[in-house]
């Protein structure tokens, strides 16, 4: 991983949602960053995600359990979607999949990550990622499309290498521009 200057986070929370894409282990490499800053950082998976990476490898770094239930209340500072989303300053999606941007795009709440973020007041941060078909699936394209007139940040996808063989536009970027983006919007930039 490229060493980038880490700011001090120490007054700043940080909700890391992480959906069902394979750059999930990317998700943990920023989670690694923002605790070196300090940052307070809570982490909601999707079902899909939990498939993909364990809980285990979020809590490691934050020392909190890693929310995946709506239904279930968990033993922390946050438990709920509507506590985890007033309790954020940001609320970063890494890596946002096609399926989450459609769910947040129409409003969905079908699940904690989704409902957390029709609950926040804080900034949306969204990391896509996915293969390049996908990327510009006209369906995905009109949810990208809204999704940045509802006032949703983005940050990526870029070209390069995909998991699934191929290359071109849908990569996640790393978790040094992801975490470069959040400190741009922690600062109002
Ligand atoms: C190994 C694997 C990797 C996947 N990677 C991605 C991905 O990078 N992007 C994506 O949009 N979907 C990807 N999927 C499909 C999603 O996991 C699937 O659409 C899932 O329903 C997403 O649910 P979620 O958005 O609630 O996490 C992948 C599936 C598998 C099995």
């Amino acid at each position: 991983m490229a060493q980038i200057p880490l700011s001090n986070l120490s007054d700043r929370k940080i909700l890391l949602g992480v959906s069902g894409g394979v750059a999930a282990f990317k998700a943990v490499a920023l989670t690694s960053l923002l605790r070196q800053s300090q940052a307070q950082v809570e982490v909601i998976m999707t079902k899909a995600a939990t498939q993909l990476i364990g809980p285990a490898s979020f809590q490691a770094f934050t020392g909190r359990a890693v929310k995946t239930n709506i239904f279930v209340a968990q033993e922390s500072v946050t438990s709920n979607h509507i506590q985890l989303a007033q309790w954020a300053d940001i609320f970063v999606i890494a890596p946002a999949t096609a399926n989450t941007l459609a769910g947040l795009s129409w409003g969905f709440g079908h699940n904690l990550l989704t409902c957390t973020a029709l609950a926040v007041t804080c900034p949306i941060l969204l990391a896509p990622a996915m293969n390049t078909h996908m990327w510009n699936n006209p369906i995905v394209r009109d949810n990208v499309r809204r999704l940045k007139e509802f006032g949703f940040h983005f940050v990526g996808p870029t070209q390069g290498h995909l998991s699934c063989g191929t290359s071109g536009p849908g990569r996640m970027v790393e978790a040094e521009e992801i975490y470069s983006a959040i400190i741009n919007l922690l600062d109002g930039r």
